[in-house]
């Protein structure tokens, strides 16, 4: 097993290796005088692992209770969060009580913003069963839940207690799941590891899981150290997202997440002609993610520009320099669909 320690608004600890969940409930007595603990799931991860993690907190000697939710990203939304804090409250947690959310980055998200909220704040544990989340949402304290208006639009940074993350639970993934995830784990190889890079390149999907979740978790921990707030150099955490959301949204969230990121990456990297093009576009190949799309560079432009990380009259664009360099470059609206058009 191996540990990685956040030390921002909140210290905590990220457990990563194989057989973790059977020792949450020892873990989580350690966190103070918790005395009833809710596990937040969802309908296809609680039949998975559910009993695991509830007989755990049992015998350690918490009062369990559950609430589950429909899966999906469209139940992360206010309808949801206001059943479970009404929940939490029905079944009397005080603030000395803890959330536990199992699952991937949609509970992540809506249970550490009912923890962010309910009573003014309670802990939490995240317990992140997708890739994705295990890389990137169950770490760094960004919690949020959708509104009509878009993704994530309504939320608090809020950092967890403890993140478990059991490598096992990755086995019952849907492989396209997993595939998505693969995007985030390229993302941080190119951000900031031309070593962790090199062995995606090497392995491809066969990835030392290990290995690369506790790199990518050490890679966010400082980047979350030093801008917990996402004031600077936590953007960087957006390569690809921008345009990859404009293909996204355009899609009508049909084309998946990690699928689109990978498409954002292509087009950024050919953009702004970084020397590396050729092996980011090769890696994401590798995996079986996309690299262009029939989209317009007008159409992908309109969507993007709905994305709430806008600000003014410019936009905060990553582009890599090369495998381990990526800059921060703040590029003017009316150059854009230049610069898109140049990298499809
Ligand atoms: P998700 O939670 O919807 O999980 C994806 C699918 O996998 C779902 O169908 C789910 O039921 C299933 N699943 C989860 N774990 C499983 C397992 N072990 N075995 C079998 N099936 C399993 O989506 P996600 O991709 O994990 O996360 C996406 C969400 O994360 C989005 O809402 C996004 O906004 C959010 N996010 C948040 C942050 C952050 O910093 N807070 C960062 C990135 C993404
Ligand atoms: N996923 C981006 C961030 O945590 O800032």
């Amino acid at each position: 097993m191996n540990t990685v320690t956040v030390r921002a608004s909140r210290q905590y600890d990220i457990l990563i290796g194989k057989g973790l969940l059977p020792r949450l409930g020892t873990l989580a007595g350690k966190l103070g005088k918790a005395r009833k603990v809710c596990v937040v799931s969802e309908t296809t991860v609680f039949p998975l692992y559910g009993q695991v993690v509830t007989d755990s907190l049992a015998a350690a000697g918490f009062c369990v209770v559950s609430y589950v939710f429909p899966a999906g990203e469209e139940r992360k939304n206010a309808q949801t969060y206001l059943q479970l804090l009404n929940f939490l409250a029905e079944n009397r947690l005080t603030r000395s009580d803890l959330i536990v959310a199992l699952g991937g980055g949609v509970t992540g998200d809506l249970a550490g913003f009912a923890a962010a909220t309910y009573l003014r704040g309670i802990r939490f544990i995240q317990v992140p069963t997708t890739l994705l989340a295990a890389v990137d949402s169950s770490v760094g304290g960004k919690t949020a839940i959708d509104l009509p208006s878009g993704k994530n639009l309504a939320g608090a940074f809020c950092q967890p207690s403890m993140v478990l993350c059991d490598i096992d639970t990755l086995n019952t993934l849907p492989a396209e799941v997993f595939r998505d995830g693969c995007a985030e784990v390229i993302k941080y190889g190119i951000l900031y590891d031309p070593v962790l890079f090199s062995h995606l390149e090497q392995k491809g999907l066969c990835f030392d899981r290990e290995y690369v979740i506790t790199r990518c978790v050490e890679l966010k921990r400082d980047v979350v150290m030093e801008d917990e707030f996402d004031t600077g150099a936590r953007m960087k955490l957006n390569l690809g997202h921008t345009i990859g959301h404009g293909v996204e949204a355009k899609s009508n969230f049909t084309l998946s997440h990690g699928k689109s990121v990978s498409i954002g990456i292509a087009i950024v990297s050919r953009a702004c002609r970084c020397v590396d093009t050729h092996r980011i576009l090769a890696i994401l190949q590798q995996f079986g993610l996309p690299i262009s799309t029939e989209e317009s560079a007008e159409d992908i432009l309109f969507y993007a520009l709905s994305d709430k990380k806008r600000s003014a009259d410019q936009v905060s664009l990553i582009l890599p320099n090369a495998i381990g360099d990526c800059s921060i470059v703040p590029t003017p609206i009316d150059q854009l669909e230049s610069f898109i058009q140049a990298g499809l």
